[in-house]
């Protein structure tokens, strides 16, 4: 699921212009359904060969985490609302992002593509995660908006995630947010199944690694990158707990 670039002690000094010579690092975390590599999608990215790429990634929008745990003065705005001091602004989210690293492979789905659509393709297939479900809007969007170049209509996803308000296993009784930007584990599931992904899934922006725990449900074998050590070990953990699907044997 890799091309690991060629290093030889025999090969010619270069002359021309240096070249990057980048390679796979050693995996971050490894078990016989997916791979964790720490380290910058755009430079491991070009190395990994996979069907679909499922990811949720930087959006560009210098995303101020924490608002969803209380506010403490409502009329001073935004800085007021109380932050989760676990969590640190995420990498890359303080420039524009570029999506076309993506757009080479069979299946691709990008979540939060409102925020950078005039740099992907027109596509049939958007899909809409309805995070409300019915129980009104407040000051945060009802929905998210996810560009796929799946060749199939256009559909919602219904599931609700609204601050505490956590729909299934991430619900705030069973499991502590790992990420400021998670994403439902279902939600990711059910991308890969509507898109008809797989045999490998890579999510170069990988986070907590719900779609890694997603492409475990489904049976498919997932490659994670992700910059921030932290991450990584979480989502190391996550798969480390999640049991095995039996479509996986
Ligand atoms: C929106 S979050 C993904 C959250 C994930 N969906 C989850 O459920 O936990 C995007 C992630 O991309 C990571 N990131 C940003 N720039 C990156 C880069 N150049 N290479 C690898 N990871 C990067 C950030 O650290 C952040 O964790």
């Amino acid at each position: 699921m890799v091309k690991q670039k060629a290093q030889s002690n025999d090969e010619p000094a270069l002359t021309g212009p240096v070249e990057a010579i980048v390679t796979l690092p050693s995996p971050f975390y490894e078990c016989d359904d997916a791979v964790i590599y720490c380290g910058d999608a755009f430079e491991l990215l070009p190395l990994i060969e996979a069907h679909a790429c499922i990811t949720d990634p930087p959006y560009g929008i210098n995303y101020k985490s924490g608002h969803n745990t209380g506010y403490v003065n409502k009329r001073e705005g935004w800085d007021d609302w109380r932050r989760d001091s676990n969590f640190a602004p995420i990498a890359g989210d303080d420039k524009p992002f570029d999506p076309s690293p993506l757009l080479r492979f069979d299946r691709v789905a990008i979540c939060g593509a409102n925020f950078f659509a005039s740099r992907l393709p027109d596509s049939r297939c958007w899909i809409t995660w309805d995070k409300r479900e019915d129980s009104g809007s407040d000051r945060q969007s009802d929905c998210e908006f996810i560009w796929t170049n799946f060749p199939k209509p256009s559909r919602v996803f219904r599931h609700l995630w609204r601050g505490l308000c956590r729909r299934g296993e991430e619900n705030v009784a069973k499991a502590a947010k790992q990420h400021p930007h998670q994403k439902p584990v279902a939600l990711m599931r059910w991308l890969m199944e509507y898109g008809e992904a797989g045999p490998v899934v890579v999510d170069p922006f990988m986070g907590s690694g719900s779609t890694l725990l997603a492409a475990r449900d489904s049976g498919l074998k997932s490659i994670g990158i992700e910059l921030s050590e932290e991450y990584c070990e979480a989502a190391a953990r996550r798969l480390r707990n999640r049991s095995r699907s039996l479509l996986s044997g």
